[in-house]
């Protein structure tokens, strides 16, 4: 694949690639992101391709004005308060996930929560309001490497990988977004810091008149390790009910196979055995096995390679006893 490389007159090019299901490398005012059409299952399992992440980290739904903001997650008083204060901004919310939104259950890795910013670049806005659409961008950088800051990093990094980059020039912020979740009402209130960036947290608690509380479990600070919480409470919220048994060439008695390639399964992941597909397919799947209540889930073996381990990865862990 070439990778197209677009002048900042050329937004409208950008966006409709967006529409497209093209992944397109764009400028926001913290670091440059990877976006993709955050509804199309397969464009968003491209950008995990595209980055090599060895797992789904759930990713951030960029988007242009409240209005879209309240179509996709729920609004919380403390959230109401920081959006008005901070967005257009530095600022990223983790909020409850609306499901009649459409959104890819892989954006949010198969998670109740949805993360959602508005970035106060004006090539990101301008962006944003031509494709008209949520987009999923996570830092447009290979897993593990740093964020990138200049379209020229974008390419260093992934030329050749994705559909196109927009240059919008250096990133003014040059730092990933502070990223925040308002606890509910059940949970005691207060809003958790999962990742500082961009907005100071001395700002937030200004704001709220009350300090930050800190995240559920270390990690997430690099922005490429999850934000969310320890690896097996997150593994609890993908896990269906029923029990799974991996690398099964068939289903058993009592079981219901969730296949890879061309076998005969109920659900199959890509009877063509395309991984891209698979990814995309994961997380619903899951869901729908889950909301049929099967109790046994038989799963083909699905190759470690490619997004391969990190679909490996999340069967894993739904299949760990609990
Ligand atoms: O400034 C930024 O935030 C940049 C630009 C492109 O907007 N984006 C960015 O994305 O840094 P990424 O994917 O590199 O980092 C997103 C972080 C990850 O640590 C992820 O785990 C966390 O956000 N995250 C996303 N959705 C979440 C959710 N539902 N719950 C908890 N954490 C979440
Ligand atoms: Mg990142």
């Amino acid at each position: 694949m070439r990778t197209l490389e677009l002048e900042a007159g050329e937004v409208g090019e950008a966006a409709r690639l967006l529409r497209e299901g093209r992944l397109v490398a764009f400028p926001t005012e913290t670091v440059y992101g990877l976006g993709a059409d955050a509804r199309d299952d397969i464009a968003v399992a491209r950008i995990f391709e595209a980055k090599g992440r060895p797992q789904f980290n759930p990713l951030i739904v960029h988007l242009p004005d409240m209005a879209s903001v309240e179509a996709v997650a729920e609004l919380s008083p403390d959230a109401a308060r920081l959006a008005e204060a901070f967005w257009p901004g530095p600022m990223t919310l983790v909020l409850p996930r609306r499901e009649a939104a459409g959104l890819s259950p892989l954006v949010s890795a198969g998670l109740p929560s949805i993360a959602v910013r508005v970035p106060s670049g004006a090539l990101a806005r301008s962006l944003l309001t031509q494709a008209g659409i949520p987009v999923a961008a996570p830092s447009a950088n290979p897993s593990g490497r740093v964020s990138p800051t200049r379209a020229a990093h974008v390419l260093r990094g992934l030329s050749g990988r994705i559909d196109a980059v927009l240059d919008g020039g250096p990133c003014a912020v040059g730092l990933e977004s502070t990223i925040l979740q308002p606890r509910s009402a059940c949970e005691g209130g207060g809003v958790r810091l999962l990742r500082p960036g961009g907005l100071a947290a001395e700002a937030v608690e200004a704001c709220l008149g009350a300090p930050l509380l800190p995240p559920p479990a270390p990690g997430g600070t690099d922005g490429e390790t999850p934000a969310v919480t320890a690896p097996g409470q997150l593994a609890s919220h993908y896990a269906p009910a029923g029990r799974i048994r991996l690398d099964a060439d068939a289903a058993e008695p009592g079981e219901v196979l969730l296949g890879f390639g061309p076998v005969e399964a109920a659900y199959n992941l890509s009877s063509a055995g395309d991984l891209v597909e698979a990814a995309a397919n994961l997380f619903g799947h899951l869901q729908a096995l889950d909301r049929a209540g099967v109790p046994r889930i038989a799963v083909s073996p699905v190759p470690r390679i490619g997004l391969g381990r990190a679909i490996n990865d999340r069967l894993a862990r739904a299949a760990a006893p609990r």
